[in-house]
């Protein structure tokens, strides 16, 4: 008999579903829906409004001024009945709650990991391993680093160095790994900087690179260069139920396995992850680091207690564990990921067909516009995906962000630096928007692309020292 209280656990790996048997062209939205709330709607001229006091930047507009939040997937989703239930009976102790215990034993279940320390989301998960490894002039290599994930490292005066495979530059091409790093160049790399590489990274799926994903057998060579350097491979796995599920759909070999299992392999290659709860883990907040061995452990819970909380909470509530721990399955769901891979398809496909480029082939958490290209009359310089963004905001009420010169572009000795590529992201919350919205998204779109001709670019006014994207200011030209 249970004991009397017991938390619903949601499906378990065992009762996972499977992508339902079906001739039907349509990939429908696999919930229904239980709690709504209502959708703000402006005036052209109201937005104008909006826009022009957050200083032209979409972080500063409020989400109660935006019909279309896609400026991020992190934190965004919509939960599931079973993650709310738990919530009410989560056991809120500072110490050895039940939570934690539910929630490391799906952690462990899931990577294989048996050594979990909870933080309260990703970025404080970096830091806290950077604090223990990156030292000034260490190098920490990966496929691309996300903004935070560099910042940190930078911050304690490493060197973030992105890898890439070269087809991830060409954003018109179609093969389906383009977030695999360069083995060959990382083996270079390892050869002639041993000494100054403490760990080595990849993340999944490469946000920063347009979201594609790393297939197995590129993980299996990273983590072979790696294991022969004899230095610690960690993944960034925000997003690895997505990455798996592309492994499972463009990696012929692995069509028939599910994905659980798939992620199992990807897991045992590393010795540990990091991951933000917000994305791959269905939650509005949290994070962790999962490793394999001891030896990091105290001193990264000592550190942990420092900043974040008690071990057996980190930064969380123990609602907020009950519902991660949950929302880890649930992203495994093949149902679910078919339906996750057809928004961000269906999307995309719309773009295109509307004359608005996107990056090729679109991953699962986002869609990627080329700003550069449909822009190409404004320079870097000025920002075209900044002016993209501000555009689609003024159409149709989308808020996106830019990925470009105002994320990664540099000053240096006077010198503009642009961003290897001008994108504007559009990231879609999992299980909010039905494809009704969609639609709607892609009528505002083709606006824009209409009346392209009379877009601008940007100027800045007002800028922070790090991370400038969310905070500076700027006028259009
Ligand atoms: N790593 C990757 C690949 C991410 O995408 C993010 C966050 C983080 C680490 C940091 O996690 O936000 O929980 O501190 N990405 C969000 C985004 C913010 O919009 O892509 P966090």
């Amino acid at each position: 008999m249970p004991a009397p209280c017991q938390p619903p656990r949601g499906t378990g790996l065992a009762a996972l579903g499977r992508v339902p048997d079906s001739d039907r062209r349509t990939v429908i939205e696999p919930f229904k829906v239980k709690v709504v709330e209502p959708l703000p709607r402006l005036s052209r001229a109201e937005r104008e409004r909006v826009l022009d006091e957050a200083g032209w930047n979409l972080f500063a507009v409020p989400a109660r001024r935006v019909t279309f939040d896609f400026l991020t997937d992190s934190g965004t989703t919509a939960m599931s009945a079973a993650q709310w239930a738990s919530m009410m009976i989560a056991d809120e102790s500072y110490a050895g709650s039940r939570s934690f215990e539910a929630l490391e034993l799906s952690i462990r279940r899931i990577t294989g990991f048996q050594h979990v320390i909870p933080t309260h989301q990703g970025r404080a998960a970096e830091r806290l391993l950077f604090s223990l490894l990156v030292k000034p002039g260490t190098i920490v290599p990966s496929n691309n680093h996300f903004d935070t994930t560099r910042a940190n490292i930078e911050q304690l005066g490493g060197e973030a160095v992105d890898l890439v495979v070269a087809e991830a530059r060409d954003t018109r091409s179609r093969a389906p790994f383009k977030g695999n790093l360069d083995v060959e160049r990382l083996d270079e790399l390892c050869r002639r900087e041993r000494a100054r590489i403490p760990l080595g990274m990849i993340t999944i799926t490469n946000n920063t690179g347009g979201g594609q994903p790393v297939s197995l057998d590129n993980l299996r060579e990273v983590a072979a260069v790696y294991r022969r350097h004899g230095i610690p491979f960690v993944i960034d796995a925000c997003r690895h139920a997505e990455n798996a599920w592309f492994i499972k759909r463009r990696q012929p070999d692995q069509a028939d396995r599910p994905v659980h299992e798939i992620v199992r392999d990807v897991f045992a290659l590393a010795d540990g992850c990091l991951m933000s709860g917000k994305k791959d883990g269905m939650a509005n907040i949290g994070g962790f680091i999962a490793l394999r061995s001891p030896a990091w452990v105290p001193h990264l819970r000592s550190l942990l207690i420092l900043t974040e909380g008690f071990p057996t909470y980190g930064g969380m509530a123990a609602r907020d564990m009950e519902a991660l721990a949950i929302g880890l399955d649930e992203a495994l769901d093949e149902g679910y990921l078919a339906y996750r891979e057809a928004v961000a398809r269906y999307v995309a496909d719309g773009f295109e067909r509307i004359g608005l480029p996107t990056v090729q082939p679109a991953g699962a958490h986002a869609v990627y516009l080329d700003a550069g290209a449909l822009l190409p009359e404004i320079p870097p310089e000025h920002f075209p995906g900044q002016a993209l963004a501000c555009a689609l905001y003024l159409a149709e009420g989308i808020r996106s962000c830019e990925v470009g010169s105002v994320m990664f572009g540099k000053t240096v000795d006077g010198q503009f630096r642009p961003a290897a590529k001008e994108l504007v992201r559009l990231a879609f919350p999992r299980r909010v928007y039905t494809q009704a919205h969609m639609d709607h998204v892609i009528e505002g779109a083709a606006e824009v692309v209409a009346e392209r001709a009379r877009l601008r670019g940007m100027r800045i006014v007002e800028e922070p020292p790090f991370l400038r994207h969310f905070t500076a200011r700027f006028v259009p030209r």
